[in-house]
């Protein structure tokens, strides 16, 4: 694609304008606008936001009874399971995914509790249909010629009819040759993790592309995956917002649009060599993987080797030697990272607020990896230069390319492939759980005989440490067996002498207020909607311990704890310093 054509696309139907105008006309609908929820959901069976739905799970299965009626929200949302299409014309691990919502239809059953209340007004499938044909022809203009819809056409092995309410709701408006029967599984939605809401959707294209999902739940799966029918229904809608930003822009591709010119742009000025030629597949990824790696960094999360912070690794690390590929100049994720928090601030202030914390965590993984990426890269090439005959990486030589160059096994797997070699994937695995192992055994060995006052001064540090530096502030690791605890958590930078002040001026204000230490056995989903904190790189049991400290600290924990923190004395800070990447190690002591 060529430079000059996206820096000069002007286009009438900027996506900021298509973001706005999606709300207002459901607000006029009388849709409440909501704020989107964190990319990390309070839903424990899922490790990030997917889709807008996400934080009406409750609302849907009728667990929790709604607040509205309708809703509208624009969503960040992150999948990897399209990451390897990325750089095509449509996939995208980040995107923004524009909804409709409504909770709680229950018409066609008054004897459920039908609502009397008129204004909650919720809707089913034909009123959904009727208002996404509204916004699409009469808001965007849209040629209804151009539009396609696709039916659920019922599904034999889970007995499921076809979806003749939708059917006969779209004949109203549409030609019969725009309605097409879908596939049982694409036209049909859900749940998200284990068990929740989920049923057939309507799913709609312009010109052959899919642009709106529209999802009716009625039935919720449970874990060993049966249907039941949903007393109340509702609807969930997802249009992402560029995809149509391509469909009303006249472009082919949703890199060719507003939303991704000024990234693209930036990696063009970022070249060290030519100029004004066509920038090639590295590009694409690049300007998809810095959106998600920004909003993700927004949230806190930090590089790491587990779950949320393991997806932002992986994919700070592909952007990275991408961005090497293509020979940028240095400190390119920084730059890019600055794009994107100009283009997307304005409606998602978490960026700005925590711009310097995004630009810290990239500068510092950039700084690192590249120090190992060219020499990992060149042990690759001995490996594959062994292995000619079998064309297997093995299991062992994976491992050393992650452990000693920092190469997470999607990466060594990709770089595998493009040269038709494989990867001893099982054997990997082996060798990585063989470490951990390791790592467990010595951990244990250290919290075996450990001293209960240092413990719990330790989970006072550790929220103390959030309410001042913030949530992405987490533990790491810790060592209460001496004299002096040790207490390494995530963060980027070195604490200021003021803020070790303040943590220390905290600790010691919660010892003089007496607080009650109580324990008690719960679950880990009921911990965590209590705000408990939980370590996501840890498995818990069924049932757990919450240790609470007087409503200041909740921690699932398995002790031993002082009973009140009046037996602690003096707590102090004796040091401050880096533990490893990312990580930062506090020593103090109570005396
Ligand atoms: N939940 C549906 C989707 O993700 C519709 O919003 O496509």
């Amino acid at each position: 694609m060529a430079i000059a054509h996206i820096v000069q696309k002007l286009s009438i139907m900027q996506s900021k304008i298509l973001r706005e105008k999606f709300i207002k006309f459901f607000q006029s609908k009388g849709h409440k606008l909501l704020p989107a929820s964190s990319l990390i959901p309070t839903d424990p069976s899922v490790l990030l936001t997917t889709a807008g739905m996400q934080q009406f799970k409750d609302w849907f299965s009728g667990e929790v009874k709604p607040k509205y009626g309708k809703v509208v929200t624009v969503q960040p949302c992150f999948r990897t399971s399209d990451i390897e299409e990325v750089g095509d014309n449509s996939h995208l691990t980040f995107f923004e995914m524009m909804g409709n919502f409504s909770f709680g239809y229950a018409h066609l059953v008054p004897s459920l509790g039908a609502r009397q209340d008129k204004s909650f007004g919720s809707y089913f499938k034909k009123e959904a249909i009727d208002l996404t044909y509204e916004f699409l022809t009469k808001d965007l203009k849209i040629n209804a010629q151009r539009i396609t819809v696709t039916i659920f056409p019922g599904d034999k092995n889970k007995n499921l009819p076809l979806d003749s309410e939708s059917f006969t709701s779209a004949r109203q408006i549409f030609d019969d040759k725009q309605i097409l029967m879908g596939s049982s599984e694409d036209n049909f939605w859900g749940p998200t993790g284990d068990e929740g809401p989920c049923g057939p959707t309507l799913e709609i294209f312009v010109d052959g592309i899919e642009v709106w999902n529209l999802v009716f739940n009625q039935y919720y799966c449970d874990k060993n995956r049966r249907l039941k029918p949903l007393a109340l229904k509702g609807v969930d809608t997802g249009m992402g917002l560029e995809r149509l930003a391509a469909v009303m822009q006249g472009e082919k591709s949703v890199f060719q649009t507003d939303i991704y010119s000024p990234i693209l742009a930036k990696i063009d000025n970022l070249l060290i060599e030519s100029k004004n030629v066509d920038l090639p597949r590295s590009a694409l990824i690049l300007a998809d993987h810095i959106r998600g790696i920004t909003f993700l960094s927004a949230e806190g999360i930090l590089p790491a080797n587990k779950q949320q912070g393991y997806v932002l690794r992986r994919l700070i690390r592909r952007a990275i030697l991408h961005g090497f590929l293509l020979k940028l100049k240095k400190d390119f994720l920084k730059e890019l990272a600055q794009v994107v928090i100009a283009q997307l601030g304005e409606f998602y202030p978490n960026l700005v607020k925590n711009k310097e914390q995004i630009i810290s965590v990239l500068a510092g993984e950039e700084d690192r990896f590249l120090k190992t990426l060219q020499r990992g890269l060149a042990e690759f090439e001995k490996i594959k230069n062994k292995s000619q005959k079998d064309k297997i990486i093995s299991g062992a030589a994976a491992f050393k390319l992650a452990d000693t160059f920092g190469f997470p096994i999607e990466l060594t797997e990709e770089l595998a492939q493009k040269d038709n070699f494989k990867v001893a994937r099982e054997d990997f695995a082996k060798a990585m759980e063989m470490q951990r192992e390791v790592a467990r055994k010595s951990q244990k060995v250290s919290s075996g005989s450990a001293n209960p006052k240092l413990h719990t001064a330790c989970h006072l540090l550790h929220q103390a440490l959030r309410e001042v530096l913030g949530p992405h502030a987490k533990q790491a690791g810790q060592d209460v067996t001496g004299e002096v605890l040790r207490f390494d958590f995530t963060h980027p930078q070195e604490l200021t002498d003021e803020q070790l002040r303040k943590i220390e001026q905290i600790v010691n204000q919660k010892i003089k207020d007496k607080l009650t230490v109580t324990s008690k056995l719960t679950t880990v989903s009921q911990a965590k909607k209590e705000g408990a904190i939980a370590l996501f790189e840890q498995k818990y049991a069924d049932k757990v311990t919450l240790y609470d400290i007087g409503g200041y600290s909740k921690e699932l924990c398995a002790g031993p704890h002082v009973k009140n923190t009046g037996e602690l004395g003096h707590f102090k800070i004796l040091s401050e310093k880096s533990a490893a990447s990312g990580v930062r190690r506090i020593k103090a002591r109570l005396h």
